[in-house]
């Protein structure tokens, strides 16, 4: 069942060629037009809903200017090992031709990074059930072709002994030279490090530790400007906070990290009980990010459907403000992501705009934002749709 609201638009400037994609458990991937409507509605238009990425589709990568998207699966119906990853050929109306898929050796792909190394492309992911890593190479034609796999193992348990039995890779990101890769590791309070070469060889350097039992999910590089130092944010899902590093490249090799500054998902305020932070995304303006928290319930909105006098939960979005001087993080707000468990989040090109992916209330809540303040406010836009929501994207052309 699908169901499509209207919301008024505060001032966001949306390209009317825009569509948002939208992975879902239900076993596909969600194709959902954005439109001007009259004066300042936006539209939400389900377009189209395409299969083919197995039963799981846990995150998608954009390559848009070949027109290709990647979708990942997690292989969450199936026995070990299972998780896979696809490739579809963006067609008109944003229609989605599937061209390649890819049975990985190992489980449970969480997420990936689309990558670019001289002249080739690269897919690396992050297997949290498999415990491990891959890297693919892909073509601008989005064929793609296995690499290698990495898989870690610990000892003994970490000091969460229920979500800390194995090392559980979450995250795939690239460094800002393009050199190194970068993998949290929930299970191991770690992010793990590998060079890359330029024949896409990957090799392991000596990782980043992170406070034990905090279990670090997903990350963000920022640099201010071409003379500011680089910091790496670091958000855990366990502990809910968002810590600070200061990033170098010693001439020896690797990466090397200090820590600068620490505080929670929350601005420093109490951490709700059950809250589990998910996802950091740094704004297209490069001076604020931003951090969904999930099972906080901060909020109590009006409920979605208008004949509905119960008011509903809602977990939250916070902003922060980086400082290029010391890598601290001026609290900026907490505002409502519009329902529960904003797994992912991605905001438009101007900025103006976050789509956010609501996994329990299988919807999709479009929120204005102020470029100049950061603040995150008026809902402008919702469409409902079917499964576990895990992953959103935009794409303007
Ligand atoms: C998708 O959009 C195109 C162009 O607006 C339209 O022709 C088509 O009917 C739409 N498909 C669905 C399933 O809504
Ligand atoms: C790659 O994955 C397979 C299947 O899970 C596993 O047996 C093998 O040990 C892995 N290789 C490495 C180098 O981790
Ligand atoms: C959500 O939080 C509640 C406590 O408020 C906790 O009991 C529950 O296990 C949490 N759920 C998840 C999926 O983390
Ligand atoms: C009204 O909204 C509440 C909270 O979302 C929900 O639990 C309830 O089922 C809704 N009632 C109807 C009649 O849809």
């Amino acid at each position: 069942m699908l169901s499509v609201a209207f919301l008024t638009l505060a001032s966001a400037a949306v390209s009317v060629a825009t569509n948002l994609y939208v992975s879902s458990y239900e076993g596909v991937v969600h194709t959902v037009k954005l439109k001007q409507g009259a004066g300042d509605l936006l539209y939400l238009e389900p377009n189209a809903t395409t299969a083919g990425c197995a039963s799981s589709p846990s995150w998608l990568e954009l390559d848009g200017e070949n027109r290709i998207l990647y979708c990942i699966d997690e292989g969450l119906q199936f026995p070990q090992p299972a998780g896979s990853l696809s490739s579809y050929n963006i067609q008109e109306n944003g229609i989605l031709a599937q061209q390649n898929r890819f049975q990985t050796v190992v489980a449970g792909p969480v997420h990936g990074v689309l990558y670019k190394k001289g002249d080739q492309q690269a897919m690396a992911m992050a297997h949290y059930s498999g415990s491990s890593i891959t890297n693919w190479k892909v073509s601008l034609e989005g064929d793609i072709t296995f690499l290698t796999n990495v898989t870690f193992t610990m000892d003994s348990p970490g000091p969460n002994e229920q979500r800390q039995e194995a090392p559980h890779e979450h995250q795939a990101l690239i460094d800002p030279t393009g050199n190194f890769l970068l993998f949290p590791d929930l299970g191991a309070d770690l992010v793990r490090v590998f060079s890359v070469d330029e024949h896409l060889n990957m090799q392991r350097e000596e990782p980043l530790a992170v406070e034990p039992g905090s279990g670090p999910r997903h990350a963000a590089f920022w640099q201010a400007d071409d003379e500011s130092p680089l910091y790496l944010f670091v958000v855990t899902e366990l502990a809910n906070t968002l810590t600070s590093y200061a990033v170098t490249y010693p001439e020896e090799g690797g990466m090397a990290f200090e820590e600068k500054f620490v505080t929670n998902t929350f601005g420093g305020e109490t951490i709700p009980e059950g809250a589990a932070a998910a996802e950091i995304q740094v704004a297209p303006s490069n001076d604020f990010i931003l951090i969904s928290n999930r099972n906080d319930s901060s909020f109590m909105l009006p409920n979605i459907d208008p004949t509905n006098s119960t008011l509903e939960e809602s977990d939250s979005i916070a902003s922060f403000r980086p400082s290029a001087a010391d890598g601290s993080l001026e609290f900026v707000q907490l505002t409502p992501a519009g329902g529960l468990f904003p797994r992912h989040f991605s905001l438009n090109a101007a900025g103006d705009v976050v789509a956010i992916a609501l996994q329990r209330s299988s919807r999709v809540v479009l929120m204005a934002r102020d470029v100049h303040s950061g603040e995150v406010g008026n809902p402008v836009g919702v469409v409902e749709l079917e499964g576990e929501l895990t992953a959103v994207i935009w794409d303007e052309f």
